[in-house]
């Protein structure tokens, strides 16, 4: 099992949680504070990027993915 996990979240965000290191699109990482658990967006309507600020719930974004 790997000490991270990325969850999609049904109609939300992407969760991870671990030991991670998100980094900006020119390879320098981003301060998450010492946080192990994070929500990224993947709706596109935050006003929080590259975070989740809750908006995908008002903005009508689908996503269900599964496994199989
Ligand atoms: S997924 Fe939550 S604001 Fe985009």
């Amino acid at each position: 099992m790997s000490d991270v996990v990325v969850k999609l979240r049904d109609h939300g965000p992407i969760l991870i949680s671990g030991d991670f290191v998100i980094e900006d699109g020119q390879g320098e990482p981003i301060d998450l504070a010492g946080k192990t658990n994070i929500a990224l967006c993947r709706c596109g309507s935050t006003k929080n990027s590259p975070f989740c600020d809750g908006t995908h719930k008002d903005c009508g974004f689908i996503a269900e993915n599964r496994a199989k």
